[in-house]
């Protein structure tokens, strides 16, 4: 169906689009709402020192599997991992893999567009003035009030998924290329002047004490696969988002070094949102366990009384939205690009139909921060629910499987031949694929059932 050295859907003009467009996806609103609330919500230090381990000896080698093995397959994950494993001879029974991703790429994107709608209506409420001078009653009152109410949420969590099924809709080398550009370097300076506003609130040292110093008697089995879960999570890993990056990768870029960027960046990117998150938490005697709503109750507090906070205040959200939407179209790009490999379907159709999709499942999730909020399942509603599927159940079995895939079952002369990295590196990336990365996981689950 698809020669190798290209793909039906397009491909990236260069490697810069390429890290552009892997950066865009892996930084979004994992990295600045929630690695703050679930660090606040794990007790800090002990929680953010396994999840860096996890990005170190997981992330790091399965994005590289992930990336070699998109680009080798050069379709959709699903047809990818049939592909892949016709090749290797092995069980075809391995392209279910692609689906739990596609699903799951789904269902994030289902809750991931109605938080992104947050941002963008605390982009309006920026712009009003609302955060000036305002005490952290009045800003956590106003978080309230949108809680509270699903017609706006509804409203901006149609905005946001309309704004990603058109950028999907253009494929892979549309408007979001070039805006990702100058919008990363941006987020990152205000991240930076974020910070340099917490080292005035009296509680910066409180705050990176919280963050860096492990207390491990504060974590259990259950946050340690929240830390692992957020590993996946922050890196688009685990479900084919990165697959179907790679199989727009032109052949003879180095995957190794682009991953490391990748990764290196977006953990930067989430440590400083930390950094500036904490203090403020401490300075006004907030809770660090305030969950979902963390920093929309914070970091309002800085814009609002900072020098030249009202024009930071509006450029940050609209930042996080941005970062939002480079993240959220790969989310879905995998089921698009399934649909018109194999549904005979133009891109557009397949935009609409898993759009709206998503959308109503969207709507539901609006339900569980109000009207819906008492409705439980294993004491979780259905954001809780459908976060805890994905990000700490889906994504590290699926990242499980793709290093078993990559480790066991590809020729070991085919990954090398793909990945063109010196043979030293190519032993060590193996060694970690093949035994480290599995065991981890496999782990962590045996763990927290009890086992172990
Ligand atoms: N990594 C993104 C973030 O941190 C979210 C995301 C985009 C994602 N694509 C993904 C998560 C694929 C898991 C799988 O906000």
């Amino acid at each position: 169906m698809t020669d190798k050295t290209q793909s039906i859907h397009g491909q990236w003009s260069s490697r810069f689009a390429f890290i552009l467009a892997a950066t865009g996806s892996a930084v979004g609103l994992g990295n600045i709402w929630k690695f703050p609330y679930i660090t606040g919500e794990n007790g800090g230090g002990a929680f953010v020192l396994v999840y860096l381990m996890c990005v170190a000896a997981l992330g790091i080698p399965i994005m590289i599997a992930e990336i070699m093995m998109g680009r080798r397959g050069r379709q959709s994950p699903i047809n990818t991992m049939q592909t892949l494993a016709e090749e290797s001879k092995a069980d075809p029974r391995w392209h279910y893999l692609g689906w739990s991703g596609m699903i799951a790429g789904f269902l994030i994107l289902a809750y991931y567009s109605v938080i992104a709608g947050w941002a963008m209506a605390y982009i309006v409420k920026a712009f009003f003035g609302d955060f000036i001078n305002s005490s952290p009653e009045e800003i956590q009152r106003l978080f309230q009030n949108l809680m509270d109410n699903p017609v706006q949420q509804i409203f901006w969590h149609t905005l946001f998924m309309y704004a990603t099924m058109a950028f999907v809709m253009r494929g892979v080398q549309g408007g979001l290329e070039k805006a990702v550009r100058f919008l990363m370097p941006a987020l990152f300076v205000i991240l930076i002047l974020l910070v340099a506003y917490a080292m005035t609130t009296g509680a910066y040292e409180q705050g990176v004490t919280f963050l860096f110093n492990p207390d491990f008697s504060k974590i259990d089995g259950d946050a340690v696969l929240t830390a692992m879960g957020h590993a996946f999570f922050t890196l688009s890993l685990g479900m084919g988002a990165i697959m179907v990056y790679g199989s727009y990768l032109p052949a003879h870029i180095s995957i190794a070094k682009t991953t490391f960027f990748i990764a290196g960046a977006d953990t930067v990117v989430a440590l400083l949102a930390g950094i500036a998150i904490f203090p403020l938490v401490f300075a006004n005697q907030l809770e660090a366990s305030a969950g979902p709503g963390l920093i929309f109750q914070t970091l309002p507090l800085a814009f609002g009384h900072m020098a030249g906070g009202w024009l930071f205040g509006i450029l940050f959200f609209v930042l996080l939205f941005f970062a939002a939407l480079s993240s959220s179209i790969s989310l879905i790009e995998p089921a698009v690009a399934w649909l018109v490999e194999n549904k005979d379907i133009e891109r557009h159709q397949a935009c609409a139909w898993s759009g709206a999709a998503c959308w109503l499942l969207g709507v539901g999730v609006v339900f569980s921060f109000n009207i819906w909020s008492d409705l439980k399942l294993f004491d979780k509603n259905l954001f809780e629910l459908l976060d805890y599927l994905t990000a700490n159940l889906m994504l590290p079995l699926g990242g499980m499987a793709i290093a078993i895939f990559a480790g066991w079952m590809m020729k070991s002369s085919l990954a090398q031949q793909e990945l063109e990295i010196p043979e030293q590196g190519f032993q060590a990336w193996h060694f970690l694929i093949k035994y480290v990365s599995p065991t981890a996981v496999f782990l962590v689950f045996l763990h927290v059932l009890g086992v172990l």
